[in-house]
């Protein structure tokens, strides 16, 4: 084959590498057999979940939440007679995650040729509008080990309305549905709760019902459990991947000996994703926006500690740095927090009359609704702020983070206080937002393991004909351990579009954990002097490539950083 031959064959994911993570063996727990992957068999273990609201749980989810005494499962060797003839339906929903695919993956092998696996294209929304059609294994074999939700394609939207429930009755009913399986955020397994009741029984002509398993997947990581969920899928690849980039920007500072790089990373409103990243490459300055929520920090201070650090470096001939910055900040800056609250409040009061009025006009509207003091703090803000927060809310009722440019906010403030405090003090500044360049990358070792064994837990679970679940895998660096964590025993009350809904809460960055602890302690020398590291690319074999985030070995009290699905 000549050089333009060999380059074409490239073309359409069959680059040399995406030809090799293909083949790449998936370390699989032991639970599922030693030679040919088979179905487990599930019992209850000792652990029940509680809420402050599991009695109003209990009677909004009576079906769920009665079946599965809100008990965790865990794996009972293998299934010796599991199901047969299941019509399976598969949609990703919310933002892609590496890992994705080999969910899908795990399911279909799991389900075997025994069981049908349709896929439902573009999320949610694909279920309503029934958009399925059949997974074959060829189809599959192209997937496997590769980023990316592109496979299914996702989207975000929350299935509410009794409409909405009517119509995702009729997609089971004309496709034969046995079972849907959701991969999602808390949000999304939020959505996985609600029709694991809505089809517990009554829809087939037997009178039966639609089994429903979510899986757990995010970037943010804030969809973890303690020892039962210790981390979402796609967190792993996506904090090594921002982890390498803002290495490398580590790097680049004390060559060019210039610039500040404020660096701003996605994960929404927790700062799982920050820490983690700070943690591998060790940052002058990490702002965390749960310790600033518990120390209720004003932004003048929070400017005031970025500025003084920049003097105090300059003072001892270091004009550089990185600050990192996580995506949800505003939201956790007190004053900020209660001008968001009330604006989340008056935007949903005032849908209506908002749908039909332009920029300016919107503005002025909010602005006469909110309290005196709110409407001061807007009106002190730039305009590239004030937009974003008055922009719309996305369908689960959350403020989009990710447009707002709090890195150029943070830029500008603490400039003019630099100017305050010394003058003559340089202070260039570059700013970068990691977000959308980690959500598709090749999942990493872990997260490839661990999304396979997520889709055969998923299918292990339906072919023991359980509903109302959430797959999870224990023990990561004890060999891996298959569990199900009954998703009404996750459900709380909380505030959202103006009103009490029953919502997964979001698993937010603890200032007490271990992970929160080391940082601390390792801060202050960060800042005084460059002790940055790179944690370089991330692995698919080699000698990081068994390296589980840093954040999880530390909370989860763990002996190493390696994981070991199936040793
Ligand atoms: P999920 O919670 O759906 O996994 O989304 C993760 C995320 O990457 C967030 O970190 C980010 O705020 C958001 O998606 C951005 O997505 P979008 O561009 O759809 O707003």
């Amino acid at each position: 084959m000549n050089l333009i031959d060999t380059l074409k064959g490239m073309e359409k994911n069959n680059s040399v590498f995406e030809t090799e993570i293909r083949k790449l063996p998936i370390p699989t727990c032991s639970a599922f057999g030693k030679t040919e992957v088979k179905p487990v068999a599930f019992e209850n273990s000792s652990e029940t979940l509680t809420s402050k609201d599991t009695a109003k749980v209990n009677e909004a989810f009576p079906n769920t939440s009665k079946a599965s005494e809100n008990r965790v499962l865990k794996a009972a060797g293998s299934n010796p007679s599991p199901a047969k003839g299941k019509r399976v339906a598969v949609l990703f929903s919310g933002g892609p995650a590496a890992g994705g695919h080999n969910v899908v993956y795990g399911l279909k092998k799991i389900l075997g040729k025994d069981n049908t696996l349709l896929g439902v294209k573009a999320g949610p929304k694909g279920l309503l509008e029934g958009n399925l059609f059949e997974i074959t294994d060829e189809s599959v074999a192209k997937i496997i080990n590769t980023g990316g939700f592109d496979f299914l394609g996702s989207d975000r939207t929350k299935i509410k309305t009794d409409e909405q429930f009517l119509q995702v009755k009729k997609t089971c009913v004309e496709n034969r549905l046995d079972a849907i399986v959701i991969i999602g955020g808390d949000d999304s397994n939020t959505n996985a709760a609600i029709l694991a009741e809505y089809l517990f029984k009554g829809i087939k002509a037997d009178g039966s019902g639609v089994q429903v398993i979510g899986v757990p997947k995010t970037i943010d990581g804030d969809l973890q459990i303690g020892d039962i969920l210790p981390i979402s899928f796609g967190f792993d690849t996506a904090t090594k991947i921002y982890a390498e980039m803002a290495g490398n920007i580590l790097q680049d500072t004390p060559s060019s000996r210039k610039y500040w790089h404020f660096i701003k990373l996605m994960g929404r409103s927790a700062s799982h994703v920050t820490l983690e990243v700070a943690l591998q490459v060790k940052p002058a300055i990490t702002l965390i926006s749960e310790e600033i929520a518990e120390k209720k920090t004003p932004l003048s201070e929070i400017i005031d500690q970025i500025a003084k650090v920049v003097v105090a470096r300059s003072k001892n001939g270091i004009n550089h740095g990185v600050v990192l910055i996580p995506e949800g900040i505003i939201e956790f800056i007190p004053e900020m927090n209660a001008l968001i609250a009330e604006l989340n409040e008056k935007i949903a009061m005032y849908e209506k009359e908002l749908h039909n009025l332009a920029g300016g006009e919107k503005r002025d509207f909010i602005y006469n609704k909110l309290t005196p003091a709110h409407a001061q703090l807007m009106a002190s803000l730039p305009d590239y702020i004030e937009d974003m927060l008055l922009a719309e809310r996305d369908s689960h009722g959350n403020l989009q983070v990710s447009l707002i440019p709090t890195e150029r906010l943070l830029i500008d403030m603490t400039k003019r206080r630099i100017k305050e405090l010394d003058p003559s003090v340089p202070f260039s500044t570059q700013n970068h937002f990691f977000g959308y360049e980690g959500r598709c990358g090749a999942p990493t070792l872990f997260d490839a393991a661990y999304t396979y064994n997520l889709g055969l837990t998923a299918g292990s679970l339906i072919l023991a004909n359980k509903t109302g679940y959430m797959a999870s895998i224990a023990d990561l660096t004890t060999g891996g351990r298959p569990i199900a964590i009954p998703l009404s025993g996750l459900l709380n009350v909380e505030r959202r579009h103006g009103k009490d809904e029953f919502v997964i809460e979001k698993a937010l960055a603890q200032t007490g954990s271990e992970a929160m602890k080391y940082f601390i302690s390792r801060r202050q020398d960060w800042a005084a002097g460059d002790r940055f590291a790179s944690s370089g690319p991330r692995q698919l074999w080699g000698p990081a490539s068994r390296q589980i985030p840093m954040t999880v070995a530390l909370n989860r009290k763990c002996d190493s950083l390696n994981f070991t699905i199936g040793e």
